[in-house]
């Protein structure tokens, strides 16, 4: 399996801030795979994902390097489609689906209005909303959460990029919901041989589905492997209190059971 990019001691400091937001960072991402990065609110997750993108705000300081294979990073909206975590903030309430949806295959691919908007529908259709025709010519508030956030993986779609990256893209919606947000994920990318970089607090969330998981705590990266391995032998005792934590709200009641 090829590499994406190659993270070298990437440390990233905000400019009013004393300590960096992510410290010594040195990961590998493999192209076409499933990546999830998981950590605490404030673990730097979010961080990573905006240096990957590019998209840090001004004066932000970055030492150590990022190596895209074929030399260049990607463009977003382009080569890298972003979803983040509240679809309302991402989608203007005053232009229609399909206009949304559309304007990636415009600006990106330079497709003209008409065929930006039959790449719409197919993208819409593509992440399941039903009635992708009417829904084309409806705004925002007219559709669920689930729905939106569907738009929005689709607006990302739009441009067929080659790297997907979802920021606490689930975070935001009901566990059903959620589950069939990840469902689709893991297929769009597996159909498109995309990379997916899959952002979550959640570990058990993210093991259903990464093929590797790297595991993020006050900007550090803690741990990162083949989801199986982290999983059957956590190497930092975080990681353990993580899987453990996770174990302990969802395994069910032995004791309280056997007495029912
Ligand atoms: N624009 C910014 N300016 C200054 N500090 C920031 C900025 N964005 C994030 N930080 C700080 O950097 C650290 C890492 O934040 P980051 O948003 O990357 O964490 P996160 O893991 O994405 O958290 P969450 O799960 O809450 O989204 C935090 O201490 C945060 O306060
Ligand atoms: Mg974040």
């Amino acid at each position: 399996m090829s590499t994406l990019c190659e993270i070298r001691d990437l440390s990233v400091t905000y400019d009013d801030q004393p300590n960096p937001a992510l410290g010594h960072v040195t990961l590998d991402i493999a192209a076409g795979r499933r990546l999830a990065i998981i950590g605490e609110s404030g673990s730097g997750k979010s961080t990573l994902a905006r240096t990957l993108a590019g998209l840090l705000p001004p004066r932000t300081r970055v030492t150590g390097e990022i190596q895209w294979t074929g030399g260049t990073p990607p463009c977003p909206g382009r080569d890298l489609g972003l979803v983040f975590q509240d679809p309302s903030s991402s989608l203007n309430p005053v232009l229609t689906i399909g206009e949304q949806v559309a304007e990636g295959a415009r600006q990106h691919v330079g497709l003209g209005w008409k065929q930006a908007l039959a790449r719409a529908q197919e993208m819409l259709e593509r992440v399941r909303i039903a009635q992708a025709d009417q829904v084309l010519r409806a705004y925002p508030h007219q559709l669920s959460g689930g729905q939106r956030q569907r738009v929005v993986i689709a607006a990302a779609l739009a441009a067929k990029p080659t790297i997907l990256l979802a920021d606490e893209a689930t975070s935001a919606l009901d566990v059903v919901v959620q589950a069939e947000i990840v469902a689709l994920l893991d297929d769009l990318v597996r159909d498109a041989q995309m990379t997916l970089i899959f952002i979550t607090h959640d570990i058990a969330l993210a093991s259903g589905f990464a093929d590797r998981l790297a595991i993020f705590k006050d900007g550090r990266l803690m741990e990162a492997g083949p989801t199986a391995s982290v999983l059957a032998a956590p190497a930092q005792g975080y990681t353990r209190t993580l899987l453990q934590s996770h174990l302990d709200l969802t395994s069910p009641p032995l004791v309280e059971e056997a007495a029912t």
